[in-house]
């Protein structure tokens, strides 16, 4: 089956339809694509795996792992498929997991998913590689199954094992549900290869019905639990979109094997991420994520540009006094190329020469003390823009993609419509300091020091590169943009 998907896409991927691509963003050489899996640093590379359909543009088949390698995190070589859905504990599918570098041995970790007769089973599984290209199935999986569960947790909704070492002892969480109760598991091994169930980790009756994708990091200053969280409940701003990617900062105590951890927030207040990933490289923990939504319509997928799905930028992950904060990897400004810098009083609406483009950097420090309202527009071209405005008299700033070139459709109960999203926000000294990424369908917008990211897609007509600044009042302006070029 391994063989058979690569051959199929040496042959097809050149058929894809670029029109959409991100030029800097991971995208699958051809098909669908949803969650990144099994992030990693191998040998002096990255490795990056992901969910994968390379037969079609929707998820509707058995996930394979995709796989890639990078040296910058920016600039992907894709590899051979890693795992293919070719056992009876996993022939529905190879869902998310996690690797972990033991010697000189790259493992990996995932969820089997297989119904039967109606009857569906998730299990844990994994493989192993010394090449970091062929993959081995462990031949006793799988290592962890429902018999391993405690009574009354899902054994149809029990997956995306996320492992790690800490002095000398392998963790596993995993996430799950039970009748009325989203949480997560804690699993302890000494080898990798056997697993005793320790505890619920963390566990809520008030945070959606099933956490996926789990994620464990120490830092120095506090310890991070994040999950990927089926309908969490709305809050006035946050959770928002139909599920939610959500953090929480707090204390892992390992005798108990449960994490004190609040409150819930939210990991990234845009319309499009969700099933992120972090390794934790000591001094650096960089985070992945899916730059998606379920629930939603898959706009490349419907326009038959044969593929689906990309990874965000990925991120520097700190905590700042009690607070999260999100950097882009700094790798990406070695392909910044042809700087423009403008200063300027701003009142009402304007363009600047050389301020344009569909792939760029864009870093905009805006004092609003004399402003109401301040507004920079992206992807513009007659009748379309994408805004991101910075609200004074509501304390608010809003990501909208209501006018852009293609409209996503989404579920009823989504309070984003799929369209806007408004967090609080109020700059510090009010100078908002904005640095948004575009990349022809997308726009990554980090405010501040990265206290607040939003992240989203917009479907626009070619040649809808304008980028257009308003303000209500006077707002001094500093604009740096570049192109982004990898090449
Ligand atoms: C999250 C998720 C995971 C699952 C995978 C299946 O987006 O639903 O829980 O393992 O996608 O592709």
């Amino acid at each position: 089956m391994l063989e058979e998907a690569d051959r199929y896409i040496a042959e097809n991927a050149s058929k894809t339809d670029p029109m959409y691509r991100g030029e800097y963003h991971f995208t699958p050489p051809i098909g669908w694509i949803n969650d990144p899996n099994g992030f990693t640093y191998f040998r002096g590379e990255y490795h990056i795996f992901y969910q994968f359909n390379p037969y079609g543009s929707t998820n509707a088949a058995p996930m394979f792992w995709g796989h890639a390698k990078s040296k910058d995190l920016i600039r992907w070589t894709h590899l051979p498929v890693a795992l293919a859905p070719d056992r009876s504990y996993d022939a529905d599918g190879c869902w998310s997991g996690s690797a972990i570098v033991v010697g000189e041995r790259l493992y990996l970790f995932y969820t089997g998913h297989y119904d039967r007769d109606g009857v569906r089973v998730q299990t844990q599984n994994m493989a192993y590689s010394d090449d970091g290209i062929h993959f081995t199935k462990y031949e006793n999986n799988p290592v962890i199954g429902p018999e391993q569960l405690p009574e009354g947790t899902s054994a149809a909704d029990f997956r995306d094992p996320y492992v790690w070492e800490q002095d000398g002892k392998y963790y596993m969480l995993i996430g799950t549900m039970e009748t009325g109760a989203a949480k997560v598991q804690l699993y302890e091994s000494d080898d990798l290869f056997g697993w005793r169930y320790k505890s619920d980790f963390l566990r809520s009756e008030e945070a959606g019905y099933c956490w996926e994708c789990p994620n464990y990091v120490d830092f120095e200053e506090a310890e991070l639990f994040a999950f990927s969280a089926v309908v969490f409940p709305a809050g006035d701003y946050a959770f928002h979109n139909y599920n939610s990617s959500v953090y929480a900062l707090g204390e892992f105590d390992r005798e108990s094997g449960t994490m004190q951890a609040g409150p819930f927030l939210e990991m990234d207040a845009g319309l499009d991420f969700y099933a992120e990933q972090i390794l934790d490289r000591g001094e650096q923990k960089i985070m992945t994520a899916w730059m998606n939504m379920w629930g939603r319509s898959y706009v490349t997928s419907q326009l038959g540009h044969g593929w689906s799905g990309s990874l965000v930028l990925p991120r520097l992950l700190s905590v700042k006094d009690g607070t999260l904060l999100q950097k882009p990897v700094p790798t990406i400004a070695e392909y910044y190329k042809n700087e423009v810098r403008i200063e300027d009083r701003l009142s009402g609406t304007k363009e600047y020469e050389g301020v344009s483009g569909s792939v760029v950097h864009l870093k905009v420090t805006a004092d609003v003390s004399a402003s109401d309202v301040f507004t920079v527009s992206v992807f513009c071209a007659d009748g379309v823009h994408t805004d991101i405005t910075y609200d004074k008299t509501k304390g608010t700033i809003s990501f909208d993609r209501s006018k852009s070139g293609i409209a996503v459709s989404y579920e009823p109960r989504e309070r984003s419509k799929a369209r806007v999203r408004t967090m609080p926000y109020a700059p510090e000294n009010d100078t908002l300091v904005l640095e948004i990424f575009l990349d022809r369908s997308s726009a990554e917008v980090f405010l501040g020091e990265g206290e607040l990211t939003m992240t989203s897609l917009s479907y626009n007509p070619v040649g809808a590169d304008g980028i257009h600044f308003s303000s209500v009042g006077e707002t001094a302006l500093v604009i740096e943009k570049q192109d982004i070029i990898v090449g």
